[in-house]
């Protein structure tokens, strides 16, 4: 299955990926967490996608195409993937429809999650990642705090540095502007399924999973 999670920041994107990644077992190939752990590791491309992350805009178009190129065309994804965060920009879009014709992908599904715009500042301010792993977790409904072990691998929990009040007010407003009309580009290939993400965790998993079943994409 190849399937991309579109959608505002904060949505839900990671969070569902990651369920169905174990699901299905397919990689999760998130842009945000392959930029995050360049940047933990201080390569050239991490100390230049840091600055631009804390800013809350997008890394260039180039460097991104790039980054997924390699990934997808690997070994690991030869058997499907979950897209995440990728793509953001219609050049992006137009970058990856031909990476899929060159790999052979003739079928992918766009799956947009929507929430509104005060749960999403809501969720983000919230919103705690473990250091080691990776996973997401919420200071509302998961019981954890800033500092605090992750219930799973015992990392540390941090703040992302772009959850920052500020720094979430530029990312909405860059996904309204350059990333949101790639919505329509999908619309119109006829490859788009929409969920309303304004349920629990398990409905939207619930709810993705009918979807996929009546694309007959499981
Ligand atoms: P990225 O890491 O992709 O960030 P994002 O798109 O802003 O999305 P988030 O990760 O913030 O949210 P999410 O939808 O994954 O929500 P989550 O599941 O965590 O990108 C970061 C930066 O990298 C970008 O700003 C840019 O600079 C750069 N970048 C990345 N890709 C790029 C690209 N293609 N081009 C250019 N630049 C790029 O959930 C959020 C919170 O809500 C969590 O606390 C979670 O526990 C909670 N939650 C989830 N679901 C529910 C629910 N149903 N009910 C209640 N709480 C919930
Ligand atoms: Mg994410």
């Amino acid at each position: 299955m190849q399937l991309l999670l579109f959608g505002a920041p904060g949505v839900g994107k990671g969070t569902q990926a990651k369920l169905l990644a174990d699901e299905f077992r397919i990689p999760h190939v998130s842009t945000g967490d392959l930029l995050r752990t360049a940047v933990a590791k201080g390569t050239k491309l991490g100390r230049k996608a840091k600055a631009v992350m804390d800013a809350g805009k997008l890394v260039p178009d180039d460097v991104m195409i790039g980054l997924v190129r390699d990934v997808l065309s690997s070994p690991v994804a030869s058997k499907g993937f979950i897209l995440d965060g990728f793509p953001r920009t219609l050049n992006q879009a137009q970058a990856l429809a031909q990476m899929f014709e060159e790999l052979g992908i003739p079928d992918y599904r766009v799956l947009n999650i929507e929430v509104s715009s005060e749960e999403i500042i809501r969720r983000l301010s919230s919103r705690l990642m473990c250091r080691n792993d990776g996973k997401i977790y919420s200071t509302e409904t998961d019981g954890v705090t800033a500092g605090s072990p992750c219930p799973d691998c015992g990392g540390e929990l941090y703040q992302r540095d772009d959850d920052k009040p500020e720094t979430v007010r530029h990312r909405l407003e860059v996904y309204c502007n350059q990333t949101s009309p790639v919505l329509k580009f999908y619309e119109d290939l006829g490859v788009e399924l929409t969920v309303n993400g304004m349920d629990t965790v398990e409905n939207i998993h619930r709810n993705i999973n009918r979807l996929l079943q009546s694309a007959e994409m499981r």
